[in-house]
């Protein structure tokens, strides 16, 4: 089968495949044919795709390909291009877009949303949202730096001290932990709130504080947030006020799946921050987390906060961006053509498929039946238990892997057998002196860096030990080895102690 990679209309800079993934769908027995200047806006020319084997072509030729890959829902001038019974792989938001699905099922197009990928560990390798998501916290902490008059590190330098900038992350999902990570690690003070408890650990994990909101929180079986109650709405919306008013910047990016985003910061909050202050709206797309944002601008408001609301934050990374979605849409490919045979086989039994599934050629599918997906763990049995083998398999398996043991055990009885009187004892002390120095070197207290090196310091310590109850010999070469054996083990010990202060002052800040 044929793969399409089209441009994007303007405005969007990603593109569903990069030459890399490219390589990797023709490794799959497809056949892929890029539009001309579809990787131009994320830096992959044209002939970056010719050189790993996809045909450079027209728009015509590229959207009448068998399978279409494509970042977001095309217009309906590119769907007339498109065959029947041909199939579209792109982010198609179905909740909201019931009239594309309509016109996918009258051309019998079928249509897979990579927006609808469960959110279950197997499929996390497709997800493109989280991919996108992730870029898109990292971006949106350097777009507020960037608007940002100052500093996020704290300084202290000969003019005086500069405090660190606070960062508040409203919503921690995937983007939220995304932007706590990256302003954590530009120096900030970060706290964040989400309403699912569960994901207080993480917040915590990623060093921000985890301020909760004075109210039951939700315990979410799904990883989504639901609608809060009126009393959880009014504390939240206190919190916020509040936590605003002290930070310098405010990320949001709180969303409840198939409803507007949630108004977290009023006009009232925001009439409340700091002059110079900034807040990034990741909601925006969606009707806004914060009053007074625009999807796509920037606006200043009468107190000097600046309000940020890019709908598309990824879409300024956009290499690193396209390179995910790219490998997203070869995992999902991976998926569907187990035999690398250049066939989409789509199983519908299979719930990643039919999740995403929105319609098959005549018929719409959407919306898919409910999966249970679980963020928390849920209690009660989880997997159904491994049936035991059979006993010969297991007895023919274990004597294939342990045969050389036996015939090591046998050398030794025939070495203790045959072997002179003398040599019994010396054998005996030297298997109990393993013993025991394997029961010593392990059960050293780790006060090297690495546990590893404290073991070899304390073998290098019996070393040390046994040299020096050598070194009075009258036997000159038993002198000159024990002499050795000193020097070599302490610089090892010596050595160990260097290199664990070096490693220490690394981590000291000055
Ligand atoms: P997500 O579903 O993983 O995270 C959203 C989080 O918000 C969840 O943890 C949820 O519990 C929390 N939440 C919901 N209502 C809340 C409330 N009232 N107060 C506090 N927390 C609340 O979603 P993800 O992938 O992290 O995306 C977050 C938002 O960012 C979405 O609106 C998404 O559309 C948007 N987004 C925007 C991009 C852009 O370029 N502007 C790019 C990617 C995502």
């Amino acid at each position: 089968m044929r793969i399409g990679v089209p441009r994007e209309p303007d405005g969007q800079a990603l593109v569903a495949a990069t030459p890399d993934t490219v390589g990797k769908l023709i490794e799959l027995g497809y056949d892929v044919v890029v539009e001309t200047g579809a990787g131009s806006t994320a830096s992959f020319p044209d002939s970056q795709y010719a050189d790993v084997g996809a045909r450079v072509a027209s728009k015509e030729e590229t959207w009448s390909a068998d399978i279409v890959t494509a970042i977001d829902a095309p217009a309906t001038g590119e769907l007339d291009l498109m065959k029947r019974g041909s199939s579209l792989i792109a982010r198609m938001a179905p909740g909201r877009n019931e009239e594309f699905l309509n016109e996918l099922s009258q051309r019998g197009i079928t249509g897979l949303a990579m927006d609808m990928v469960p959110r279950i560990s197997r499929a996390q390798s497709m997800d493109v949202l989280s991919s996108l998501a992730n870029v898109a916290g990292y971006r949106a902490v350097i777009e507020a730096a960037n608007s940002f008059g100052r500093l996020f590190s704290g300084q202290v330098t000969a003019a005086g001290k500069v405090p660190p900038a606070t960062v508040y992350v409203i919503g921690a999902g995937v983007a939220g932990l995304a932007a706590i990570g990256t302003a954590n690690s530009l120096g900030a003070i970060v706290k964040a709130t989400d309403v699912r408890a569960e994901t207080a650990e993480q917040v915590e994990s990623m060093g921000a504080d985890f301020v909760a909101i004075p109210v039951a929180a939700q315990e979410s079986t799904d990883g989504y947030a639901k609608e809060m109650g009126e009393e959880q709405a009014r504390a939240a919306e206190q919190l916020y006020k509040e936590q605003a008013a002290q930070a310098d910047i405010v990320i949001t990016t709180a969303a409840i799946p198939g409803r507007r985003s949630p108004i977290l910061l009023t006009e009232d909050a925001v009439a409340g921050m700091k002059p110079g202050s900034v807040v990034v709206d990741m909601g925006a797309a969606n009707g806004g987390n914060v009053i007074g944002s625009k999807p796509d601008d920037i606006v200043v408001t009468d107190n000097g906060v600046t309000i940020i609301g890019y709908t598309e934050l990824a879409s300024r990374l956009p290499s690193q961006a396209s390179q995910l979605f790219g490998q997203n849409v070869v995992n999902f490919f991976k998926l569907t053509t187990p035999e690398k045979d250049g066939n989409l086989h789509l199983n519908l039994d299979d719930e990643i498929v039919r999740q995403m599934l929105v319609t098959l050629e005549d018929r719409v599918m959407y919306p898919p039946p409910p999966v249970q997906v679980s963020a928390a763990p849920t209690p009660g049995p989880q997997e159904a238990t491994v049936a035991p083998e059979p006993e010969p398999v297991k007895e023919k398996l274990w004597l294939a892997k342990h045969w050389w043991k036996l015939v090591a055990v046998a050398i030794f009885a025939w070495l203790i057998l045959t072997a002179p009187p003398g040599m019994n004892t010396h054998f005996i002390v030297f298997v109990l002196a393993i013993v025991v120095g394997f029961y010593v070197i392990t059960s050293v207290t780790h006060s090297l860096h690495t546990p590893l090196m404290s073991v070899t310091n304390a073998i290098s310590g019996i070393i040390v030990v046994g040299a020096l109850l050598q070194i009075s010999s009258d036997n000159a070469a038993v002198k000159i080895l024990a002499f050795i054996a000193v020097a070599v083990a302490s610089i090892n010990i010596f050595g160990g102690f260097l290199v664990t202060e070096r490693m220490l002052k690394m981590f000291h800040r000055s």
